[in-house]
């Protein structure tokens, strides 16, 4: 029997650099759409996957993420006692249980690659999901959920795909494709950042992975790849030089790209129009907004 995916690793070690000055004092994953941290939005997927032990390898300078997540008694009380109980209901999302919450920490900024192998004792013989919170995915099924239900049919490792435009292929891990099946295609090579006149498709890699426990051993092995680090997609490939199977997965949703302050942006504004006590206000302000950029053209 196929052994259930509950332990996901969140890589939140990256400096922010693109985000700086914000990121002087505050780890990226804090940053907000609308009103929750990116790192809510990542939680709350792994949740509705029905992953229960949460990973966090961090580096220096991340302990806010570490109070995030701690349970907050006094502002608790607080609330209950002004009979704020939406609110309180809000912050008792952020909490998570006694253990099942560990953080490692990452000595060193060697690739997402090494990022993940910094967590292989937690993750032992297990699959396990990794979810990378700088892509934010907007979906009536959330994508891990929709990956975990593919997988229990393909098993192997599995990453979530999207079609880019050619020219952007050289951004992402990108899918040499055997076969398409639509939703699910079958994977026979895996490239990190291909030059572009060298990408075996424009199908690339989005943040979302299940991986067998065999990718810990090949991140031991092997070397450093693109841009002199180690990289979570050769771990991936050396599956496939090994004849075991990969699997990409087309997921229905709008993925924003929070690792640019432009896909930042974007999520705001979509994650805002998305919300019913904000949604009639803020379209009349964007709908305003564009018609007097229009008439001062
Ligand atoms: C990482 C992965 C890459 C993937 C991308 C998705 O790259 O290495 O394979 O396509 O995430 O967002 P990064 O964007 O961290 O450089």
């Amino acid at each position: 029997m196929k052994k259930r995916v509950t332990k996901a690793i969140f890589p939140v070690a990256g400096k922010g650099t693109r985000f700086l000055p914000a990121t002087k004092s505050i780890p990226k994953e804090i940053m907000t759409l609308v009103d929750r941290p990116l790192i809510q939005y990542a939680i709350d997927e792994a949740r509705a996957a029905g992953i229960k032990d949460f990973i966090f390898v961090t580096s220096r300078g991340k302990s806010a993420l570490e109070d995030y997540f701690d349970h907050s008694p006094e502002l608790e009380n607080t609330l209950r006692k002004a009979g704020k109980d939406d609110l309180l209901a809000t912050l008792k999302t952020t909490n998570m249980d006694s253990g099942a919450i560990a953080y490692i920490r990452q000595h060193k900024a060697m690739g997402l690659g090494h990022a993940v192998w910094c967590a292989r004792r937690l993750i032992g013989n297990e699959p396990f999901a990794v979810i990378l919170p700088d892509d934010v995915i907007a979906a009536e099924k959330p994508c891990l959920q929709q990956m975990v239900e593919a997988h229990a049919e393909t098993g192997g490792c599995m990453v979530a795909a999207m079609e880019v435009p050619p020219e952007k292929a050289s951004s992402y891990g990108v899918l040499d494709v055997r076969q398409d099946n639509g939703e699910t295609v079958s994977v026979q090579g895996m490239v990190e950042k291909p030059p572009v006149d060298e990408a075996p498709s424009n199908l690339a890699v989005i943040g979302r992975y299940i991986l067998t426990p065999d990718i810990m051993r090949n991140l031991s092995r092997i070397k450093t790849g693109s841009g002199g680090e180690i990289q979570l997609t050769d771990a991936i490939a050396a599956e496939i030089e090994a004849d075991r199977d990969v699997f990409g997965y087309r997921f229905r949703g709008q993925r924003f790209d929070c690792g640019s302050k432009s896909g930042f942006l974007q999520a705001t504004v979509a994650f805002g129009l998305g919300r019913e006590d904000l949604r009639d206000e803020f379209d009349d302000y964007l709908r305003e907004l564009m018609s007097m950029r229009q008439a001062a053209q």
